[in-house]
């Protein structure tokens, strides 16, 4: 049996339909942009596995950084200890996040970031001994896989079993050119209810819903209203965080900062799992107490792992060269004129771009949807070109690792234009 089919004996994959899947691909090795199989193919990751993967696989500097502190301190209870790499990625984060986050909370990927961030916000209201309860956030959202994430996020096939279980949110229309009316009349209406407790949204783009945009002066308009009636805002950057969206946080595209912002995905340079959720000073305080039951009660065993802190401390020092701002505007730059050549063809309803981010929206007899059926078409057809770009739904998105060629982004333009033509 080669790796795929041992593999088939043993392990349920994630997001994977198990009946109908093919046999996963087998990789052994990853090498800046590229995976290679079992066979010796190479393919481009054009998603940078599953948006975390920044500075290419298997850098050597991030490799070196992390095998050093697998020497020193590979893992150490977080509670009632602290160890450097914790304190020094916590420090060089605030270099970089807005001037009104001051504490940081670690935990250990994306949707527990946001678990910590709704609970925070709705302790924050409990120990202020006004509980609110409530949350708003935008339809078509996605903010993790757990409870709370889940709750928030848009009602949909990934969460339709637990309808029943998922807490009461507020689900307000995404903000898209021509809705920005639409959606600061739901808001304002939301905000006349008294126990609210915050407001979540992936700001300026919504990943997992189909890389959908909306422009960083409604929601600066959003946030003002929020703040006007002290709803504690959640800006979840788990996937527009590190450079993504053109600027080092989509934050950074604001006047009003959220009060809240929970980052993961590029944290560590995509090699090893993190989650951190920052927050302002009034939300700490609100925290601190004689009363033992105003304790934040979270915690996991792999909190602020120093393996992991270290990854992310060397992958912000790959930030601080020129050369990694370069390459995301050069990436910015490439799509832009892919944009223009591309953007009346024949068989996209609309091409959508924001920093290194460029997303495809294809025109087929189906709504456009994440279970699409031409999304197996997409991914076999790109996989056959050695291209991994894993659609969702009838929406394909090119978004690499910063490191990649010139050369192999015309070559994935060109691929595209090939299955739009020959495919569609
Ligand atoms: C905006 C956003 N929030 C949260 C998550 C959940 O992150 P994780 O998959 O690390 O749990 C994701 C994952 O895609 C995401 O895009």
């Amino acid at each position: 049996m080669n790796l795929s089919e041992r593999d088939k004996q043993v392990i349920w994959h994630p997001f994977t339909q198990i009946k109908t899947a093919p046999l996963p691909v087998a990789i052994v090795k990853g090498e800046g942009a590229y995976f290679y199989d079992d066979k010796g193919k190479r393919y481009i990751d054009g998603i940078a596995s599953w948006w975390v993967n920044v500075h290419g696989h298997c850098h050597p500097y991030l490799a070196k950084k992390i095998s050093e502190q697998l020497q020193t301190l590979e893992h150490a209870i977080f509670s009632g200890f602290t160890h450097e790499p914790a304190v020094q990625l916590a420090e060089r984060l605030f270099k970089r996040l807005p001037q009104n986050q001051s504490k940081i909370f670690y935990s250990d990927n994306g949707s527990t970031a946001v678990e910590v961030a709704l609970k925070m916000a709705f302790q924050y209201w409990s120990n202020k001994e006004l509980p609110k309860t409530k949350v708003i956030a935008f339809e078509n959202g996605y903010h993790g896989d757990t409870f709370g994430g889940m709750s928030v996020g848009a009602r949909n096939a990934f969460n339709n079993p637990f309808a029943k279980l998922l807490f009461d949110v507020i689900h307000i229309p995404v903000p898209v050119k021509g809705k920005e009316d639409e959606t600061i009349s739901a808001m304002k209406t939301a905000l006349q209810q008294t126990d609210i407790a915050s407001f979540i949204f992936e700001p300026l783009i919504q990943g997992a819903g189909g890389m959908v945009m909306y422009s960083e002066k409604i929601l600066d308009e959003l946030i003002h209203l929020c703040k006007e009636k002290n709803v504690i805002t959640i800006a979840d950057e788990v996937m527009t965080g590190f450079g993504r969206t053109g600027k080092f946080f989509a934050s950074d595209h604001l006047q009003n900062k959220p009060d809240i912002i929970c980052l993961s995905k590029g944290l560590t340079g995509g090699v090893m799992p993190l989650g951190v959720t920052t927050c302002a000073q009034f939300i700490y305080d609100a925290f601190l107490s004689d009363d033992k039951m105003k304790t934040f009660f979270h915690g996991h065993s792999y909190t602020a792992n120093p393996t992991a802190c270290s990854a992310a401390l060397a992958s912000l020092d790959i930030f601080d060269l020129p050369e990694t701002d370069e390459n995301i505007k050069r990436i910015e730059r490439q799509h832009q004129r892919f944009l223009q050549k591309i953007k009346h063809h024949k068989a996209l309803i609309e091409v959508r771009q924001l920093g290194t981010i460029i997303a495809f929206e294809i025109k087929t007899t189906e709504h456009t949807n994440y279970l699409n059926s031409l999304a197996e078409h997409i991914s076999e057809f790109f996989i056959s070109k050695g291209i991994i770009l894993r659609p969702l739904g009838n929406i394909v998105y090119i978004l690499p690792p910063y490191c990649i060629s010139n050369e192999d982004l015309e070559y994935i333009y060109k691929t595209v234009e090939e299955f739009l033509e020959t495919e569609v």
